[in-house]
């Protein structure tokens, strides 16, 4: 994954108590903790001393019929009875430090960025190898056939990410004063 490749010590993986794949099996304490972030729906928070990392779980909720039907039919899933809304998995983020200063989280947020338009560009040029492939520029699916160009696609989640991005900026509550 970029992320990974980026200079931020920071890691991130899709983890869940039922894989298709064995390596996104939660293992140690991520599994008590997302016990208790299916019991609560919400996201969790806590240090893994095994591995030295802060560990952020958040639920990734089965939020159409196709998260469900992909999964249930895959050859690989140990679990076929996955339903609309459940929460199959969280996204984990790990990090080496408690909290972060301006300046890492400042590096954090433009890697993370960086990565989403990469993978973005790499879902495109998939797409481009389709035997019909959709049009790629300024328009939405829902206006038919289209795929966003990387440019219409960060613009939009740039407009939905940065006021909250910036909200907790200024709110300093995990920022080291160094
Ligand atoms: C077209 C099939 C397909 C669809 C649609 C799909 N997934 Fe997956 N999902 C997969 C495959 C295949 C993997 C394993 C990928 C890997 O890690 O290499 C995976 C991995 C995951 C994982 C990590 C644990 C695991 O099973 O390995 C979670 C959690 C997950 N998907 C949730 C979702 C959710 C939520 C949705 C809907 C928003 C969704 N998936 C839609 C096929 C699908």
């Amino acid at each position: 994954m970029n992320l990974e490749k980026s200079p931020v010590p920071l890691g991130l993986f899709l983890g869940s108590d039922f894989p298709i794949v064995s390596t996104n099996k939660f293992s140690g304490l991520q599994v008590e903790k997302f016990i208790q972030l299916k019991q609560q729906s919400a996201p969790v928070f806590f240090y893994s001393a095994d591995i030295e990392r802060y560990v952020a779980m958040f639920p990734d909720h089965a939020i159409s019929e196709v998260c469900v039907t992909c999964h249930n039919e895959h050859p690989n899933t140990p679990k076929q009875d996955w339903k609309l809304h459940d929460i199959m998995g969280a996204t984990t983020w790990l990090y080496p430090d408690e909290t972060v200063s301006l300046e890492e989280i400042m590096d954090v947020v433009f890697e993370i960025r960086q990565s989403i338009a990469a993978a973005y560009m790499k879902y495109l040029d998939k797409c481009k190898t389709f035997q019909s492939s959709p049009d790629i520029g300024d328009k939405w699916p829902d206006q038919g056939y289209y795929l966003p160009d990387s440019k219409t696609f960060m613009d939009f989640y740039e407009r939905q990410a940065s006021l909250k991005t910036m909200s907790i900026l200024l709110s300093k509550n995990n920022l080291r004063n160094d």
